[in-house]
């Protein structure tokens, strides 16, 4: 039997990209899936191109309050996943503070609240995704890097205080996700070609790759604290 039949499973950012394959990941290994995020037209289009049949909930993780309420109405879960996020990149010195603070609400403050809230069952294990650029940072995109410093430093925190409940964190290099949209068609091929030349694996990554870095973690009873990269060998090189 899979490690994850009828586990209770969130996934928040499940609408979309690396969530998205985690939660369809998890629920064909039979775990009971609800995917979050903020809009509903994407969470229901992202339940119905899943196999089996998940849960979705509209959550702002921007939003303390609601955060707050969501965990505490409902049952503790299994596993619980963190993959939302909406940043802007670039330099800082023309990245404008108010652009910069929403990138750290977004993604740092949004996994912190839900670390604050969640609830986990015995057993359990919280999951945040932070991104190759805490371990190789770009000049163009230096908040970005900070951001997932500060991630997976929280999960390793996280890990102590909240042990023997499990906390972790995957760091993915460059995945084909919706989040690169925001480059027009022709430079996000030229951007996912040129990486893809210079990685050791000859590709850029698929979300289904970091689905099982996050499947993985999940499922390993003796990995906490554990910032997992995987990126196709980007830092290496
Ligand atoms: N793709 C890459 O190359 C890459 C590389 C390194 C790291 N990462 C990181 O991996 C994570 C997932 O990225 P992705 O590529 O899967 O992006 P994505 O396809 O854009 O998905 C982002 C997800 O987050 C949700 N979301 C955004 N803001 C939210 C909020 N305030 N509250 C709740 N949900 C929210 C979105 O749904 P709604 O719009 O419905 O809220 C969506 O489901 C991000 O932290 C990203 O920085 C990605």
């Amino acid at each position: 039997m899979s490690d994850f039949q009828d586990a209770r499973v969130l996934v928040v950012g499940g609408s979309s990209g690396i969530g998205l394959a985690t939660a369809a990941a998890f629920a064909a290994a039979g775990a009971q899936v609800t995917i979050a995020s903020r809009s509903a037209d994407k969470l229901a289009a992202a339940a119905t191109s899943i196999a089996q049949p998940v849960a979705a909930a509209v959550l702002d993780t921007a939003d303390e309050a609601a955060v707050e309420a969501f965990f505490a109405a409902g049952e503790p879960w299994d596993h619980v996943i963190v993959s939302a996020a909406q940043t802007r990149g670039g330099p800082a010195r023309q990245l404008p503070m108010a652009d910069a603070y929403a990138a750290m609400n977004s993604k740092f403050w949004g996994a912190y609240r839900v670390a604050r809230a969640v609830r986990l069952r015995e057993g359990g294990s919280l999951t945040l995704v932070s991104g190759q650029a805490s371990q190789r940072p770009r000049g163009n995109s230096v908040l970005q890097g900070a951001i997932n410093s500060a991630l997976e430093t929280l999960a390793r925190g996280l890990a102590l205080e909240l042990a023997p409940l499990r906390v972790n964190c995957v760091s993915p290099g460059t995945i084909d996700t919706p989040m690169w949209n925001r480059l027009a068609d022709d430079a996000r091929r030229t951007m996912f070609e040129q990486t893809a030349q210079r990685l050791p694996v000859g590709r850029i990554g698929r979300p289904d790759d970091i689905a099982r870095a996050v499947l993985y973690l999940a499922g390993n009873g003796f990995a906490t604290g554990t910032v997992l990269l995987c990126e196709g060998g980007s830092v290496l090189v």
